[in-house]
This record gives C-alpha cells, sequence and structure tokens, in this order.
C-alpha cells in the first residue's frame, strides 16, 4: 500500500432520517434545511472540493431526490436569472454546479448505521484511500477541517481522522479517541471508542466527522456486527482496522457546529449570518436587542 495514495474521493452520507428537526423534515431532508442561504450539505460539498476532491459519492436513501436534483444543471432557472441581469446569483449557481460525472449517488436501503452507509459506497470508491464527510457537522474557520486532514496525511500516510476537544460530559454523545505521540499538526491515535459510557472515555478528544480512511475498512465494515445503538458503528470498524494500519488525529483549528441537534443549527446559522457583509450589522443589532430583552425579562421575573 502507497501511504501516499492521494486522496480524490469522498464519501457523504445523506441518508439519516433527521427525526431531531420534525416537522420540518416531514417532507424535506435535513441535509437540505438552510445555513443563512445554503443548504446543510453545501457546506460540506465546499469543504471536500477545498480540500482537493475531485468526485463525491451521496449515500442517499428514499425521500432524498432533491439532494441529487440540488446539484444538478436547472438551465430554465440560469436564462432567467441572465435575462433578468442577476449576475451575482448566476454566477453562484454556476460555480456551485459539479463538474459532469463528477458526483455519484447510491442508495442506502435501510437505517442500519453510519458503518453501513459508508459500506454502500464500496464499490463507488474502488480500491483507494477515501475522505468522508459528516455534513450534519459543519466546520466554521479560517479553512476547512478536511484540508488539514489532508495536509496531515500527506505526511503520515495511512487513517487520519477530524477531532476537537468537548466538555467532558459531552464525550458520550461522540466518538472519542486516545491521545498519543505528537507530531506536526496532529498526534497518533491510541485508541477509539464510540459513544463511551460516563467516566469512561480515554480523553475529550471527540471525532468531528471528518476522516480518510484506507479501503481495508469496507471489508471489515462488510463482517461487523451491530456496536453502540444497535447500529453498524464505523468506529468499531476503525478499531480493528487499527490493529494493522496507523491512524492519527488533526485537532480542527476552527470550530465545528453540529447541526444535527437544535442548539447546534442555529449557533451555526448565528455565526454564518455574522460573517455575511451584506446582513451582519442588522443580524448583530436584532440579537443585541434580543440578548438584552431576554435578560431584562429574566431579571423582572
Ligand atoms: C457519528 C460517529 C461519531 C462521531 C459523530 C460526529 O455519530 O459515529 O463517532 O463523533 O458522528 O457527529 P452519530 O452522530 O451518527 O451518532
Amino acid at each position: 500500500m502507497d501511504p501516499r495514495k492521494t486522496v480524490r474521493k469522498a464519501i457523504i452520507p445523506v441518508a439519516g432520517n433527521g427525526t431531531r428537526f420534525l416537522p420540518a423534515t416531514k417532507a424535506m431532508p435535513k441535509e437540505m434545511l438552510t445555513i443563512v442561504d445554503r443548504p446543510v450539505v453545501q457546506y460540506a460539498v465546499d469543504e471536500a472540493r477545498q480540500a482537493g476532491i475531485e468526485h463525491i459519492v451521496f449515500v442517499t436513501g428514499r425521500n432524498k431526490q432533491v439532494i441529487e436534483d440540488h446539484f444538478d444543471d436547472t438551465p430554465e432557472l440560469m436564462s432567467s436569472l441572465s435575462r433578468s441581469g442577476k449576475t451575482a446569483q448566476l454566477s453562484e449557481l454556476e460555480n456551485m454546479l459539479p463538474v459532469a460525472g463528477s458526483v455519484s449517488f447510491t442508495r442506502q436501503q435501510a437505517p442500519l448505521g453510519l458503518g453501513h452507509a459508508v459500506w454502500c459506497a464500496r464499490d463507488l470508491i474502488g480500491d483507494e484511500p477515501f475522505a468522508l464527510l459528516l455534513p450534519d457537522m459543519i466546520s466554521y474557520g479560517a479553512y476547512g477541517c478536511m484540508a488539514g486532514l489532508v495536509d496531515l496525511y500527506s505526511s503520515t500516510g495511512g487513517n487520519v481522522l477530524g477531532v476537537e476537544q468537548c466538555a467532558p460530559e459531552d464525550a458520550s454523545k461522540y466518538g472519542i479517541v486516545g491521545k498519543g505521540i505528537s507530531v506536526p499538526r496532529g498526534f497518533a491515535v491510541t485508541e477509539m471508542v464510540e459513544k463511551p459510557r460516563a467516566g469512561e472515555a480515554p480523553s475529550n478528544y471527540y471525532l468531528n466527522g471528518r476522516y480518510i480512511l484506507q479501503p481495508e475498512i469496507f471489508d471489515i465494515l462488510h463482517e461487523q456486527p451491530r456496536g453502540a445503538g444497535n447500529e453498524i458503528q464505523l468506529t468499531d470498524a476503525m478499531v480493528t482496522l487499527a490493529e494493522r494500519q496507523s491512524f492519527h488525529a488533526h485537532p480542527y483549528e476552527g470550530r465545528t457546529f453540529d447541526c444535527g441537534c437544535k442548539h447546534g443549527f442555529i449557533e451555526a446559522n448565528v455565526a454564518f449570518a455574522l460573517d455575511r457583509p451584506e446582513i451582519s450589522d442588522l443580524v448583530y443589532e436584532s440579537l443585541r436587542d434580543m440578548v438584552l430583552s431576554h435578560e431584562r425579562r429574566g431579571r423582572a421575573a
């Protein structure tokens, strides 16, 4: 195995039900909820592209067709924008249109867990290392987290994981890694555990939904029994792969918003809105007024 084989392809799993966002997600995929004016899934695609990914494999499910439409051409809309001189919107749509043949879609037929979703993409990935981006987790910072993983991978090869530090009481919500020796831009991973019980986490470095994995993970996933939550867990398969291949972690210097929960989704909207010059002053003033009035009501109560 060439440890530095280029990472050309990425998997973005988009098959989840989004029950935490019902009723908004009754007829619309959770990945199409908007952060300011872009759907959640667009942020993961942009981050993958920024990291040099050439081909994206979406693992979809029933009722997710609109995601496929979002990454397709819209000739009628484009000509209408062109006729009405809306050049900014037109060029934005042109820039986000994937090159023909650079996206694939496959379906996860049953919700058997993240490990199973990744396994569903095995034929489309083939025998090469790949990136994996969980679209609920949105990177916010000077650079996207995946670019940092690719950077670390260029010196370590093997498998590389995005991590961040969480409050100890939140460790049981995530996959947690143990910290070994430091390397430039990261550290060696000593152990991995999916959703550890309170007090059993090896550290507070949690998996933030960004991975570079070697294709040998697919054979392991094929045999992987169900783990936490009665689902086929990717982390459990990574533990097996770690017996024969290296795993390093890249601590992301930005911040990841967990848009799979309401609180993280709202925070992401506020953070990205405050970065948009055309609305940032208005958003800031409204927020400040809302916070002050909220505090006044709290004091009066
Ligand atoms: C998954 C992974 C977990 C990771 C998390 C990040 O969990 O299994 O290791 O920390 O994503 O969002 P899930 O959110 O599917 O429960």
